[in-house]
């Protein structure tokens, strides 16, 4: 079994006992990975050593998530395999923290009693404890208080890449999407202060970082209840001081707050990246009000429609939900349009899920069959797919900064990475490739989800091109 989400060990001495050896697996968001590396970092300092074996270790935790039905059972299922183990070895201590774990903490010490901690999504700072604590128990220990203020003094970037790092911005979620139990899993909306921002990314540069993605489920609502005048801009325009970061972008935004001051910040800040996702989940105005979006189709593409005066060429992801409670084909069909109508690069797409607790699954009939489902996701998908094809072509000519991650997944002669705007750049490998270092690609080729191409600059250190914010 490998860990979904590798993070960097230290390099671990041979006398380490099993009770401080920490497996890991991680489910769901950026969210919960950032999530991962603050749990690891803690444990790390108690003395705790990362393996990628779960027969090594006597802690096995699984950090969960509960967006949609399949990744909660998914998790849950991969657990339970740990079961009969437990029976044999009485001091394995078995964790299920975050989402899974905060929203179903009650059914879970009833259906699973042989998990001997629940941490959910505020409290797991107090991990390493916890485990000391559930060593002497014989019950389950719970620690899933919401109000409690989750603030960590990180000094470590332990993300899989050295030069990449998730920073959190702001915890929970003030909407409520009538479908989506992340409001429930993760509280209300808090934002951390924007100078504890600054200063972790600052070590973070220092420690050789040198691309920062801001994380928050809806991370331009940043700054609420901060006092006037900070937001999302504050810290993109924070982070074009910092020496060393070269790119930062920000996940994932919401339509309702994409404001003009963040558009003109995202405009003239030379280190934002030429990208942004913003999910739309459905292009009928009828389907948008019973999510209890906020906005309709109208707005969206007004938004669109400001973005693209500023910054003509920016990539644009989304994602949308089919077969949200009594979507008609007409209904169907407006998502369809929609694509055409707004043109986007990327974009997911997610089948109905309904989940417990939320407005949606409690009052709302489950009534688009799967087939119907699986229908509409391949229709969605085809048309996203086709649209990014053609987008694409008009780089081809072009010559993109990427900043190169490794050797390619699909071929061993080629290197991979992300250009300015995010997209995936293949280029035929050199001898002196390196990851987290800067090169140029001449694109030829282009499909809908890659370009492809010949180096023509580089490796350096730091970016090459001039920036065209
Ligand atoms: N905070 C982000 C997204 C959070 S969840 C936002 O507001 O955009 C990520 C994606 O999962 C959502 O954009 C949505 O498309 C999808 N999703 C959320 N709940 C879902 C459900 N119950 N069923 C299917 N897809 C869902
Ligand atoms: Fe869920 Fe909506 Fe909040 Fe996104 S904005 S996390 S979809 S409630
Ligand atoms: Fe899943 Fe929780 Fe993220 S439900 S999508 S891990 S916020």
């Amino acid at each position: 079994m490998k860990p979904t989400y590798l993070m960097q060990a230290d390099p671990i001495a041979s006398d380490v006992p099993k009770a401080r050896k920490v497996y890991f697996e991680v489910f769901g968001c950026q969210m919960n990975k950032l999530d991962a590396e603050l749990m690891l970092e803690g444990l790390l300092k108690k003395g705790y050593h990362l393996v990628h074996d779960p027969e090594e270790a006597g802690v096995i935790l699984y950090n969960t998530c509960s967006v949609r039905e399949r990744a909660e059972e998914r998790a849950l299922m991969r657990m339970s395999s740990f079961k009969r183990r437990k029976k044999e070895e009485p001091d394995l201590i078995l964790g299920l923290t975050g989402c899974v774990a905060q929203h179903k903490q009650d059914e879970l010490t009833e259906k699973a009693p042989w998990i001997d901690l629940i941490v959910g999504t505020r409290e797991f700072d107090r991990l390493p404890e916890l485990i000391a604590e559930a060593r002497g128990s014989r019950e389950a220990l719970l620690a899933t208080e919401m109000d409690s203020p989750l603030e960590f003094f990180r000094q470590r970037n332990l993300g899989p890449n050295q030069w990449h790092a998730y920073v959190s911005v702001m915890r929970g979620c003030d909407m409520v999407c009538t479908y989506c139990i992340v409001p429930t899993t993760r509280g209300k909306e808090v934002s951390r202060p924007p100078e504890v921002i600054l200063d972790e990314v600052r070590r973070l540069a220092d420690s050789g970082v040198r691309e920062i993605t801001f994380l928050g489920q809806t991370v331009n609502s940043y700054g609420k209840r901060l006092g006037a005048g900070v937001g999302l801009d504050t810290l993109l325009r924070g982070v074009e001081e910092i020496d060393g970061i070269e790119r930062c972008h920000f996940i994932t935004s919401h339509p309702r707050f994409l404001r003009p001051k963040l558009i003109n910040a995202m405009a003239e800040c030379s280190k934002v990246m030429d990208y942004l996702h913003l999910p739309v989940q459905s292009g009928s105005d009828d389907v948008l009000a019973r999510m209890k979006r906020t906005y309709d189709r109208s707005f969206y593409l007004h938004v669109i429609d400001r973005l693209r005066e500023q910054i003509p060429d920016i990539t644009l992801a989304t994602d949308f939900i089919v077969g949200f409670p009594a979507e008609t084909e007409a209904e169907f069909e407006m998502s369809l349009s929609l694509i055409d109508e707004v043109g986007f690069d990327h974009g997911y797409v997610f089948q109905y899920s309904p989940r417990p607790g939320t407005a949606s699954a409690d009052r709302m009939l489950d009534d688009i069959p799967l087939e119907v489902k699986k229908e509409r996701n391949h229709l969605l998908l085809e048309s996203l797919a086709n649209q990014a094809g053609i987008r694409n072509q008009r780089f081809i000519g072009r010559q993109v900064e990427v900043l190169a991650e490794g050797l390619s997944k699909s071929n061993a002669e080629r290197w991979s990475g992300r250009a300015r705007d995010h997209k995936t750049v293949i280029w035929d490998a050199q001898a002196d490739e390196i990851a987290g270092s800067f090169v140029v690609v001449e694109v030829d080729h282009a499909s809908s989800a890659t370009l492809y191409g010949n180096r023509v600059a580089g490796p350096r250190s730091s970016p090459i091109l001039p920036c065209t914010p």
